[in-house]
């Protein structure tokens, strides 16, 4: 199985991509390690390891990251995921440990302990925790197999201002440290997940599992999806995270091109916009394989199939 790292702030859409990751025999999750973001750290922590034990996965190790981006204040997206960040089902308080080493340690110690290539992070958050572990120990870049990230927006413009996708805009400084490092990324932006949306009968399909986890994540999705449609005007919001998770088990569900992406650190204006260059009209670097198209069809029956499984 494919060994695999996610680095998250649960909320709503990154327990999806969880439990999808959990659901799934190709891949193996070493481990899962939070991060503030959505909601403060002491409750994606917390987040991710209620959705481990819902999966019934309690074995899962769960890790604490950055309580902070690398430069800037944190903002959080309660009015998106709700003062828990996790609001909707009614899940329990967890009872399984937080792992006593941090984040960070455990995303370098396990990339220097394994064979270059074998490991991939699946960062569904702001990359604090990312950047800090190449800024400490800049050797994992080159044994790094893939960064696979939701984060960014091109055509499809921001979500939390005119210009910034909320994962980039919350630590712009950690996205860039990330981009130029020389590991192979793959970007999942705005201009797919809104093409991923949970439509009324994607949503009951779900719920049709019949089981606690169907159950769970239709009302997460129910939750998640008030804020995007009244914002959006579409039928059901945009399930953001999981693409990542469906994309190593599935690419050909995802199209796009590798080009150079550059993130913008100074203007307040346009703070944590990605600047992709999508049209080569520059010579920088090919340094990220960019999405833009999903069939989101076969996506939601993805996820469906590999929750059933939980
Ligand atoms: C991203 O921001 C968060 O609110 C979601 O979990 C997702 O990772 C979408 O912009
Ligand atoms: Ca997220």
């Amino acid at each position: 199985a494919r060994k695999i790292i996610i680095d998250t702030d649960p909320g709503q859409d990154d327990a999806l991509a969880i439990l999808l990751a959990l659901g799934s025999p190709e891949l193996d999750v070493l481990g899962i390690t939070a991060v503030a973001g959505n909601v403060p750290l002491a409750l994606t922590e917390k987040n991710a390891r209620k959705i481990c034990e819902l999966a019934g996965k309690p074995e899962t190790k769960v890790f604490a990251g950055a309580i902070r981006p690398l430069v800037r204040d944190l903002v959080t997206a309660e009015h998106v995921h709700g003062r828990s960040g996790l609001d909707g089902p009614d899940l329990p308080e967890p009872e399984m440990p937080l792992q006593e080493q941090h984040a960070v340690d455990f995303i370098i110690e396990t990339l220097m302990a394994h064979e270059e290539g074998e490991i991939t992070l699946c960062p569904l958050g702001p990359l604090t925790n990312i950047a800090l572990a190449l800024n400490r120990e800049p050797r994992i870049a080159s044994r790094i197999r893939e960064i696979v990230l939701m984060g960014g927006g091109f055509f499809e413009g921001g979500n939390v201002t005119p210009a910034a996708e909320f994962n980039i805009y919350v630590d712009p400084h950690a996205a860039d440290v990330v981009l130029r490092s020389g590991a192979p990324v793959v970007m999942m932006p705005l201009d797919v997940t809104h093409k991923a949306l949970t439509t009324r009968s994607r949503i009951a399909a779900i719920r049709d599992l019949g089981t606690k986890v169907g159950d769970a994540c239709a009302e997460l999705l129910e939750f998640f999806e008030r804020f995007d449609e009244e914002k959006y005007g579409t039928d059901g919001g945009p399930l953001h995270d999981p693409c990542v998770i469906a994309y190593l088990l599935q690419p050909e569900l995802f199209g796009g091109r590798r080009c150079n992406v550059a993130v913008e650190t100074g203007s307040e204006l346009t703070m944590g916009m990605t600047v992709i260059d999508w049209w080569q009209v520059t010579e920088r670097p090919k340094n990220a394989l960019v999405m833009r198209d999903i069939d989101a069809d076969g996506f939601f029956k993805l996820l469906t199939k590999r929750l059933a499984r939980l």
